[in-house]
C-alpha cells in the first residue's frame, strides 16, 4: 500500500456496450475506494483506464488512437499509469504490450473486480497482463454509478453461443449466472439508495440460470429469466425493470406473459435479428428462421400491443446477395422497429466467418448500410408520431444539457423525452407528460397535473 500516493486522479474512457459501462462503474468504485479521485480531464489524470470494445474493427482502432496520445505523455510523466481493460485487452493480451510498451496493465473483462489487486502488482513495479479465464467472483465493491436514477445490474456474464461473426464468446468467456439472491440483494440496495429503474444485463440474457443447479419436476431449469423477473419484481421503491439483450432462439411465450403481467417490467424489448434471410441466419449459426422471429414479435404485440421493439442487424455478411439483403429490408419494413442498430459486417480475428473467402467489398457493404439506414430513419420518424398527443409516463433522469430550462427522461418504451421543468424537484420522479412534438429519435412534451405517479405521488407539487 505504501507506494500509492493518495489524492491521485483517475480517468476512465469507456467504449462498447452496456456490460462495459457497468464494468467501468465497478472499476471506478474500486479506484475511489483506493483513494483515487475522478478527473474529467484525461490529461490531468495520474491513472487512465481504457475500457475497450472489439466488436468491429473501427471500435478497436479508436482505442489505439486514444492510447497513442497518452503513451506519448508518459514519456514526460513516467508516473502516469496506463490500463487497458475490456474486450481488446482480452483479445490482444501480451500483444498489446508489444504494440504499446508504455502500458502498465492489460486486463480482460473477467478481471474487472480484481482491479485493486492488479494495480498493487503494478505499483510494486510490474507490467501485468491478466487475461486468464477466471470464475467471476461476486462483487463486494460499491460501483460508482454515473446516474442516481437508473442502474445496471449484471445477471449473467459471458456467452455460450457461437454466432460465426462474433468475438464476444472469445473475449467474455462462458456463461456465468449470478444467483437470484445476489441479484435481488443488489437491487434492494439500489432501492435503498434511491434508484428507480434497473436494467438487468446479459449478452444473452435468456440463457440466465442454465448454469445454476436445480431442475423443476417437469425437467425445466429451476432458475430462468422469467423466474428471476417474478422473484425481483417487487423490490421496494424500484419502479421500473428492463432487461437486455434477448436472443430470439430462447425467447419464450412464458417470458412475454411475465412481462405483460408484471407492472414494473417495461414493455420494451431488445431482440436482435441480425438478418431477415434464412440462409444468412443459418450461415451466422443463429438457430432460428425469420419466420420464427416474426412469430415472436407477433406474440409480444398480442400481449402488449404498444410494446417498444428494438433490434440489431448486420448487413454485408459474407456471401450476402442483393436478394438476401432485400429480405432484411423487407423484415424491417414489415416489423416497424422503434429503434434499430445497424452495422456493416466487420471480419473479426478468431471468428469463423472472417476466414471465409466470400467476403463482400467495402463498397457493397456501405451501400447496403446506407440504404438500410435511410429506411430506418424514415420509419422511426413515422413510428414516433404515434406518441403525439398521448400522455406518457416519464422517469426524469437529468437536465437537458442543451437547454437548462428542460429536464429529460425516458418513457416506459425507452423514448428519450424532454419537457420544461426544474431538475432539482423532478430528478428521479415518475411524471405524466403530454407529448407535443415527435421526432425520429426523441419526443418533447409538457407535464400533466398532478405531476407524480406511483410511489412518488405528491399532490402538493406545482410547476
Ligand atoms: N448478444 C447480442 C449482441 C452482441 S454484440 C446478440 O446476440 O444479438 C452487439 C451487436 O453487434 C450484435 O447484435 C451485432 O449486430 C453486432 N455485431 C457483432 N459482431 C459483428 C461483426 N463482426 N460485424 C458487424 N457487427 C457485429
Ligand atoms: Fe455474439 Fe451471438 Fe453471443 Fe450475441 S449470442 S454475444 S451475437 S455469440
Ligand atoms: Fe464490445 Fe465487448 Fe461489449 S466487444 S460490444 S464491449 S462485450
Amino acid at each position: 500500500m505504501d507506494t500509492i500516493a493518495f489524492n491521485r486522479l483517475y480517468h476512465i474512457v469507456t467504449f462498447g456496450c452496456q456490460m462495459n459501462k457497468a464494468d467501468s462503474e465497478r472499476m471506478a468504485g474500486i479506484l475511489e475506494n483506493m483513494g483515487f479521485e475522478r478527473s474529467p480531464d484525461p490529461n490531468q489524470a495520474d491513472l487512465i483506464v481504457y475500457n475497450t470494445c472489439t466488436i468491429r474493427d473501427n471500435a478497436e482502432q479508436k482505442v489505439y488512437s486514444y492510447l497513442g496520445r497518452q503513451a506519448k505523455r508518459k514519456h514526460n510523466e513516467p508516473n502516469l499509469t496506463l490500463v487497458v481493460a475490456g474486450c481488446v485487452a482480452q483479445q490482444e493480451g501480451e500483444a498489446l504490450l508489444r504494440r504499446v510498451p508504455e502500458l502498465d496493465l492489460v486486463m480482460g473483462p473477467q478481471h474487472a473486480n480484481r482491479l485493486e489487486d492488479l494495480l498493487q502488482q503494478v505499483f510494486d513495479g510490474n507490467q501485468v497482463v491478466a487475461t486468464e479465464t477466471v470464475h467471476i467472483v461476486e462483487d463486494i465493491t460499491k460501483p460508482r454509478r454515473d446516474s442516481t436514477v437508473t442502474a445496471w445490474v449484471n445477471v449473467i456474464y459471458g456467452c455460450n453461443e457461437r454466432c460465426t461473426y462474433c468475438v464476444v464468446p472469445n473475449v467474455r468467456g462462458v456463461e456465468q449466472s449470478r444467483t437470484p439472491e445476489a441479484i435481488r440483494a443488489e437491487m434492494e440496495q439500489l432501492g435503498r439508495l434511491g434508484y428507480k429503474e434497473i436494467t438487468l444485463l446479459g449478452q444473452n440474457i435468456d440463457a440466465y440460470g442454465r448454469d445454476l443447479p436445480g431442475t423443476t419436476p417437469e425437467g425445466r431449469h429451476l432458475h430462468t429469466l422469467t423466474d428471476l423477473l417474478y422473484y425481483v419484481h417487487d423490490v421496494p421503491t424500484i419502479e421500473r425493470i428492463r432487461f437486455a439483450t434477448s436472443h430470439p432462439r430462447y425467447f419464450t411465450e412464458r417470458l412475454i406473459k411475465a412481462c405483460a403481467e408484471l407492472p414494473k417490467v417495461c414493455e420494451h424489448f431488445h431482440i436482435p435479428f441480425q438478418s431477415g434471410d434464412n440462409e444468412i441466419l443459418k450461415q451466422m449459426s443463429r438457430g432460428y428462421t425469420q419466420e420464427k422471429y416474426r412469430r415472436i414479435i407477433d406474440t409480444v404485440r398480442r400481449y402488449m400491443p404498444d410494446a417498444s421493439i428494438s433490434a440489431d442487424t448486420i448487413v454485408g455478411f459474407p456471401g450476402e446477395t442483393e436478394a438476401q439483403f432485400e429480405n432484411t429490408l423487407q423484415l424491417v419494413t414489415d416489423i416497424e422497429f422503434d429503434h434499430l442498430n445497424t452495422a456493416a459486417y466487420s471480419p473479426r480475428p478468431g471468428t469463423p466467418a472472417a476466414l471465409w473467402d466470400n467476403q463482400l467489398s467495402e463498397e457493397v457493404k456501405s451501400d447496403r448500410l446506407q440504404r438500410l439506414n435511410h429506411l430506418v430513419n424514415v420509419q422511426a420518424e413515422r413510428r414516433n408520431q404515434r406518441y403525439l398527443n398521448r400522455t406518457e409516463e416519464v422517469l426524469v433522469e437529468d437536465q437537458n444539457p442543451k437547454d437548462p430550462s428542460q429536464v429529460m427522461g425516458r418513457t416506459r418504451g425507452n423514448r428519450l423525452t424532454f419537457f420544461t421543468g426544474n431538475i432539482s424537484q423532478l430528478r428521479g420522479k415518475l411524471v405524466r407528460v403530454k407529448i407535443t412534438d415527435a421526432r425520429a429519435f426523441s419526443l418533447t412534451g409538457e407535464i400533466v397535473q398532478p405531476g407524480y405517479l406511483g410511489q412518488e405521488k405528491m399532490a402538493s407539487y406545482s410547476l
